[in-house]
C-alpha cells in the first residue's frame, strides 16, 4: 500500500516527536509525504505548519523562532502558530496586510508526545487512563526510523504465533508453539483482541514479576487503533500490568514492489535483460538500483525486492531484447524545469516505449531561450577549442629558413649517365 495515495490516512492523529525534543528550534518532519515543521508558540503549545514559505517556498524549518513565531530564513517573513503571516520586514512597520498565511495542521500534545493530523481527524487520540494514575509509570522507549510498512508492524503486534520463535531466547517456549486463537471484538476505530499466552518465565522475568514459577501466562488485551497504533496490555498472574504502546507513523512511500504482466506472455523470452532500473536517487550512498524480476507464472513477474518510488528517484521497467530497448515508467518525479509532470505510482498498462523517451525525458521542452543559449555556449566552446588546436599545430611547425622544396624530374625516362 502506498500511504501517500490513501487520502483517508490524512485524517488520523500520528505521534510525531517526543515532547522533550521539541524545544526552542523548528523541528522538520515528513508525514505521509508532506513536509511539515513543528515548533512551540509563545505559551509553549506545539504547532505544525507546512514546511514551505508562501513567499518563495523556502523551508521554514531552516529558519528560527522569534517570540513563539517562526521566521523564514530567506526574507524573514514571520508566521504565527496558526500559520498566519504576522510580519514582512520589507514592508512599512513590517505590516503583512491580511490573508497571507501558510497551511496549519491539527496539533496536540499528549502522553509526552506531539501528535499531528493533516486533515480533520476521524477519530480522537485514544484515552489511556493509566497516564494519570500514579500506580503506573511511563517509560519512553525508542524513537527511530523503521524501514517497514506500518500495517506489517501492526500485523506483528497481533500475531501470537511468532512469539515462541522470535522470542525463544527470552520468554518464547518453542516446545509449545501453538497458542490458542484470540477472541476479537470489533470497535468503532479498530478492534480489541484478547488471548492468554503461556510463556517461559526466565530468571530476569522472575524478578520483574515477583513470580518464581518456571512458566507464566500473559493475559493479553491488545487494541488496534486505525491505522497504525496499538496498545498491548499484558496482565501477569501476579497482578502486574505491562502496557506497551506502539505507533508506526507513516513518513512516505519510499519503496514499492512491482508486479508486471506481459502480453504476449512470452514477450520477454530471449531477452538480454529484463529488470527494473531506478536511477537519479539522492539517498546517501545510493544513487542507482537494478532490481531483478522473477517469473511467478507465464508472463507474470514480480520484483525480487522493493524499488524506490519517491523523492528524486526515477524508476522504470526495462526490457532489452535483440536490438530493442523498451521501457514502461513505474515512478518519475515532476520536472518543473522542462515542464514535465510527474508519473505517480499506479497500475498502468500499454505498449512499452523506446527507453530513451524515459531516460532523456528532460531533453525536450523548457524555454527556447535556454536551448539557444546552451547551443551558443557550446558553439563558443568548440570555436575556442578549434582556435587553440590550430595555434598548437602552428607551434609544432619548425621555425627559421624556409626549407627548399623537393623537386622531381619531369623527364621520363631520366637521362642515362655516360658510360
Ligand atoms: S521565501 Fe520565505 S520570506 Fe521569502
Ligand atoms: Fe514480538
Amino acid at each position: 500500500m502506498l500511504v501517500t495515495r490513501q487520502k483517508p490516512l490524512r485524517r488520523f492523529w500520528y505521534p510525531i516527536v517526543p515532547s522533550g525534543r521539541l524545544t526552542d528550534a523548528p523541528f522538520p518532519f515528513t508525514l505521509l509525504g508532506t513536509n511539515i515543521v513543528l515548533f512551540r508558540d509563545g505559551a509553549g503549545r506545539p504547532s505544525a505548519l507546512i514546511d514551505r514559505c508562501c513567499h518563495r517556498t523556502a523551508r521554514l524549518s531552516q529558519g528560527w523562532l522569534d517570540a513563539g513565531n517562526i521566521v523564514c530564513p530567506y526574507h524573514g517573513w514571520t508566521y504565527a502558530a496558526d500559520g498566519k503571516c504576522v510580519r514582512i520586514p520589507q514592508r512599512p512597520n513590517g505590516d503583512p496586510g491580511r490573508n497571507i498565511a501558510v497551511e496549519a495542521f491539527h496539533c496536540s500534545e499528549r502522553y509526552g508526545v506531539v501528535w499531528v493530523a493533516l486533515e480533520e481527524p476521524l477519530a480522537p487520540i485514544p484515552d489511556w487512563l493509566e497516564e494519570t494514575d500514579p500506580a503506573y509509570r511511563r517509560i519512553d522507549q525508542f524513537y527511530e526510523p523503521w524501514n517497514c510498512a506500518g500495517l506489517r508492524l501492526m500485523e506483528n503486534s497481533f500475531d501470537n504465533a511468532h512469539i515462541h520463535f522470535v522470542h525463544r531466547s527470552t520468554f518464547g517456549d518453542i516446545n509449545n508453539p501453538d497458542p490458542s486463537d484470540p477472541v476479537i471484538e470489533r470497535l468503532e476505530y479498530g478492534f480489541v483482541a484478547r488471548s492468554d499466552v503461556p510463556v517461559l518465565n526466565n530468571e530476569q522475568q522472575k524478578k520483574n514479576l515477583r513470580d518464581e514459577g518456571a512458566f507464566t501466562v500473559r493475559h493479553i488485551t491488545a487494541h488496534w487503533y486505525m491505522p497504525f497504533l496499538r496498545r498491548l496490555h499484558i496482565r501477569y498472574p501476579s497482578g502486574l500490568d505491562h502496557i506497551i504502546i506502539t505507533a508506526a507513523t507513516p513518513v512516505g512511500d519510499g519503496q514499492a514492489d512491482v508486479a508486471a504482466r506481459l502480453q504476449p506472455a512470452d514477450a520477454a523470452r530471449g531477452n538480454q535483460w529484463f529488470e527494473v532500473l531506478s536511477w537519479q536517487g539522492r539517498t546517501p550512498g545510493r544513487t542507482r538500483q537494478i532490481t531483478g524480476l522473477r517469473e511467478v507464472a507465464p508472463g507474470r513477474f514480480v520484483t525480487s525486492r522493493p524499488v524506490p518510488v519517491g523523492g528524486n528517484w526515477k524508476t522504470m521497467l526495462r526490457l532489452a531484447k535483440g536490438s530493442h530497448l523498451m521501457a514502461l515508467p513505474v515512478y518519475l518525479p515532476p520536472s518543473p524545469q522542462s515542464g514535465r509532470p510527474g508519473v505517480p505510482v499506479a497500475a498502468r498498462s500499454g505498449p512499452m516505449l523506446a527507453d530513451t523517451f524515459l531516460l532523456q525525458r528532460e531533453a525536450r521542452g523548457g524555454p527556447a531561450w535556454l536551448t539557444s543559449t546552451a547551443y551558443a555556449v557550446l558553439a563558443a566552446i568548440v570555436a575556442v577549442w578549434l582556435g587553440l588546436l590550430t595555434w598548437a599545430l602552428g607551434l609544432a611547425e619548425p621555425r627559421g629558413e624556409a626549407r627548399p622544396r623537393a623537386t622531381v624530374a619531369s623527364q621520363w625516362p631520366p637521362p642515362v649517365a655516360p658510360a
